[in-house]
C-alpha cells in the first residue's frame, strides 16, 4: 500500500511539473532485436528509465543483426491482432506499417515538446506519416565505418588507410601478420552493410543514383562492376568460418586481436565499450576508405502501434522519455550511435561518438547524408530484399560481377 501511495505521489509530481507520467499498472510491450552485449546494455538504459517513470517492460527480443528476423515475427503478431505497444523498426519499414494503418498517433506529445524544431528531417521523414508522428527515433547510426584492431595497425606502420589501395596494402599486412585480415559474418544483411560502404566509396552521386534514385543506368553501369569487384577482393580476406556468424562474434575477433578490422555500423563500437576497449588506445574507428565527408545512416525508432486505449499514456510517455536530450545522450553513448536530436551536447561522448556526431551534421549541411540501403533507409523491404540477394550471391561466388550488375538491374526493376 506504502509502495502504491509512494509511486501516485510521485506520478502527480511530476503531472505538476508538466511532464508525460504513467500509473505503477502500466505496461509497455517491446519488440527488439537489441540482443547483442552493447545493444542490451544499452536498452537497459531505456528499461531504467521507464522504470523510474512506474512504467514496466515487457521484452519481445528476436535474435538477429538488422532486423530481419524481428519483421517476420512482427507480421506474425499483428496478423494474429495481437501487437506489441512499440516495435524498434528501420526507415521504409516503418512508412510501410504506416501505410497499412497499423500505426497510433503521437502528434500530441511531439507537438507539446517540439519535436519538429530538434529532430533532423532527414529522420523526420521515416518518423512522420501523412503530417503525423508515427514513431520515436532513438538514435541515428552510420555504415560506412571501420574499426581497427589498434595493435595490428601499429605493427602495420600505425597509418589509417585513406583510399581503396591503402585498405588493401593494410589487409595484407594484415594477412602477413598472420590474422584474419577482415572479420566478417556472411549473412546477407552484413554483405549489405559492406556494399552500402563499396558502393558509396565510388562516389556520392553513383551511390543517390544507384540506391536513392534506382537509375538503371547506375544499377548496371562499369562502376557497379567495380563494385562487385571490390566485394570480391574483400570476400578474400575473410576467414573460412565466416559464414553464418553473427556479426557481435566478428568484432569480437578484432577485439580480442584475432582479426585485423572490421566493416560495420557504429553499434560495433557498442560491443567495443562493453569490451572496456577504448578508442584510439585499443581500437581505431574510421569511415570507410574514400568515403570521408560523407555517411550512409540508418535510425533506430520505435514504432508506436494502435493499442488499446488504457495503454496509450503509457505509449506516449515511453515516446516522452525516448526524445528527452538527457536520455538521448546517456543511450547513444552506450549503443555507439548519435543522437537522434541536433540540441544534444557532444560531452559525453568518445572521440568516436563525437566525430558520429560532427560527421553527420557536416554530411547534412553538405548535402552528403544519405539512407543506408543496407538497413532500410534508402528503399522499402521489397527492393532491399533483392538487392541483398544479389550481393550475397555475388560475394559468395555464385555470379560474376558481370552477372551480378545485370541480375541487379532486372531484381529492382521487378521489386518495384
Ligand atoms: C541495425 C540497427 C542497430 C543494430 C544493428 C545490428 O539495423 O540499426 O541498432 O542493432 O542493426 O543488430
Amino acid at each position: 500500500m506504502r509502495k502504491f501511495l509512494t509511486t501516485t505521489a510521485i506520478a502527480a509530481v511530476m503531472l505538476g511539473m508538466g511532464g508525460l507520467s504513467a500509473n505503477a499498472e502500466e505496461n509497455v510491450e517491446v519488440l527488439h532485436w537489441w540482443t547483442a552485449g552493447g545493444e542490451a546494455a544499452a536498452l537497459d538504459v531505456l528499461k531504467k528509465d521507464l522504470e523510474s517513470k512506474g512504467i514496466s517492460w515487457t521484452d519481445m527480443p528476436v535474435a538477429g543483426g538488422g532486423g530481419t528476423e524481428a519483421m517476420t515475427v512482427l507480421r506474425a503478431r499483428v496478423t494474429a491482432g495481437n501487437a506489441p505497444t512499440a516495435v524498434q523498426m528501420l526507415g521504409f519499414d516503418i512508412l510501410d506499417w504506416a501505410k497499412e494503418g497499423a500505426l497510433g498517433n503521437l502528434d500530441e506529445i511531439a507537438e507539446k515538446e517540439g519535436w519538429d524544431k530538434v529532430i533532423p528531417t532527414a529522420l523526420q521523414q521515416f518518423s512522420k506519416y501523412d503530417g503525423h508522428w508515427i514513431a520515436a527515433p532513438v538514435n541515428v547510426h552510420s555504415t560506412n565505418w571501420m574499426w581497427i584492431n589498434k595493435a595490428a595497425l601499429d605493427k602495420a606502420g600505425g597509418k589509417e588507410p585513406q583510399n581503396w589501395d591503402e585498405l588493401v596494402a593494410l589487409l595484407d599486412n594484415f594477412k602477413e601478420q598472420g590474422i584474419t585480415p577482415v572479420a566478417h559474418g556472411g549473412q546477407a544483411w552484413q554483405d549489405a552493410t559492406i556494399f552500402d560502404a563499396v558502393v558509396l566509396s565510388l562516389g556520392n552521386d553513383f551511390y543517390k543514383k544507384a540506391f536513392i534514385d534506382l537509375d538503371p543506368e547506375a544499377l548496371g553501369s562499369d562502376q557497379m562492376k567495380e563494385a562487385f569487384d571490390r566485394m570480391t577482393k574483400l570476400r578474400s580476406y575473410v576467414d573460412d568460418n565466416f559464414s553464418g556468424r553473427d556479426w557481435n562474434l566478428a568484432s569480437a575477433m578484432v577485439i580480442e586481436g584475432k582479426a585485423g578490422l572490421q566493416f560495420m555500423g557504429d553499434w560495433a563500437k557498442g560491443e567495443f565499450i562493453k569490451a572496456e576497449q577504448k578508442p584510439g588506445e585499443d581500437f581505431v574507428c574510421m569511415r570507410f576508405p574514400g568515403t570521408q565527408g560523407s555517411v550512409t545512416f540508418n535510425s533506430d525508432q520505435f514504432a508506436m502501434f494502435k493499442v488499446a486505449e488504457d495503454k496509450v499514456p503509457a505509449q506516449l510517455a515511453m515516446a516522452s522519455a525516448i526524445e528527452s536530450p538527457v536520455f538521448q545522450s546517456a543511450f547513444n553513448v552506450v549503443k555507439g550511435s548519435a543522437p537522434a536530436r541536433t540540441d544534444v551536447p557532444d560531452t559525453d561522448f568518445d572521440d568516436c561518438g563525437k566525430k558520429a556526431i560532427k560527421d553527420l551534421a557536416e554530411a547534412n549541411a553538405n548535402g552528403t547524408l544519405y539512407g543506408s540501403m543496407g538497413h532500410g533507409h534508402a528503399n522499402p523491404a521489397s527492393v532491399k530484399n533483392a538487392i541483398y540477394d544479389v550481393v550475397t550471391r555475388q560475394f559468395n561466388g555464385d555470379l560474376s560481377s558481370e552477372e551480378a550488375v545485370t541480375e541487379l538491374v532486372a531484381a529492382v526493376e521487378a521489386a518495384q
